[in-house]
């Protein structure tokens, strides 16, 4: 499969490592040019390109920026092909993206992305920090294998979606469609806490709107307080403090 990912970083780049490795032809791009990406990120076989070529003859399109930064790959994702499935990685967060309105009036941050894309979008690999992406992808069929909700509102895309988070390592989980995407956004149980296929029905269900906001502004205070009395945050951190909060 053709699959282009626009962001290098610390999702986009494991993400390219993991699908070049399968036998994907994959392409990557960041913002300040091909020869800036991260050897690691083409360790396996990716090619560094830039933004508009990655978006350019791909079966599959990931974006995996900071959330503000979506405005300005619009007109990349829009110029990729119709049939093409565009999978978001985003996550809001107001401490690094600032306020953005139509998610602080509780719009799906999928949903909006989808409608500023003027396409469909699949939402994978956002509830799962980077560290564990990196670390805990294992065979299916380990009783232990971290789980990856999957949404969209097509069925064929949710189905292709989590076909290529499996191949990434990990269980992928029917989170339904992108209206109820925010059931896996920043401050929801299933969010960042590496839970089980067999646990991530439970705990999706047990999602409530109104808290998921307040939940993911409370452990960034939390972890804003840590870091101020000197300590360190890293994956295992940052599941260990979304995980207290829904035990
Ligand atoms: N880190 C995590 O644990 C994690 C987990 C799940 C989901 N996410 C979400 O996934 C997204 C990416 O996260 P990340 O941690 O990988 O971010 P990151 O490490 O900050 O990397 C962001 C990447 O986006 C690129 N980018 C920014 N603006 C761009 C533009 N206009 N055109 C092309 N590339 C652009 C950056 O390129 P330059 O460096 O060249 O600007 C960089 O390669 C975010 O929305 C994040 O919330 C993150």
């Amino acid at each position: 499969m053709k699959i282009g990912i626009i962001g290098a970083g610390s999702i986009g780049s494991t993400i390219a490592r993991r699908l070049s490795r399968r036998g994907h032809d994959v392409k990557i791009a960041n913002s300040r040019g091909p020869e800036t990406i991260d050897a690691a990120a083409l360790s396996t076989g990716a090619d560094p390109v830039t933004a508009a070529d990655a978006a350019h003859d791909v079966d599959v399109l990931i974006v995996s920026v900071p959330m503000n930064r979506n405005s300005d790959i619009a007109a990349h994702v829009k110029a990729a092909p119709e049939g093409a499935l565009v999978i978001d990685t985003s996550n809001y967060y107001p401490v690094r993206d600032g306020a953005m309105q139509a998610f602080d009036d509780g719009q799906p941050e999928s949903v909006w992305l989808s409608e500023l894309f003027g396409r469909p979008v699949a939402k994978a690999w956002n509830a799962i920090t980077s560290q564990s992406l990196d670390d805990k992808a294992t065979e299916p069929g380990d009783p232990h294998r971290v789980a990856i909700p999957v949404a969209a509102d097509d069925d064929a895309h949710r189905a292709l979606a989590m076909s290529l988070v499996e191949e990434t390592g990990f269980d992928a989980v029917d989170a339904g469609v992108l209206a109820d995407s925010w059931r896996q956004q920043p401050g929801s149980p299933v969010y960042c806490t590496d839970r089980t296929r067999e646990d991530m029905p439970h705990w999706l269900a047990a999602a409530e709107k109104e808290r998921v906001p307040q939940r993911r502004d409370l452990v960034m205070t939390c972890i804003g307080d840590y870091i101020e009395a000197g300590g360190t945050v890293d994956g295992r951190f940052f599941v260990a403090i979304n995980r207290a909060c829904y035990s």
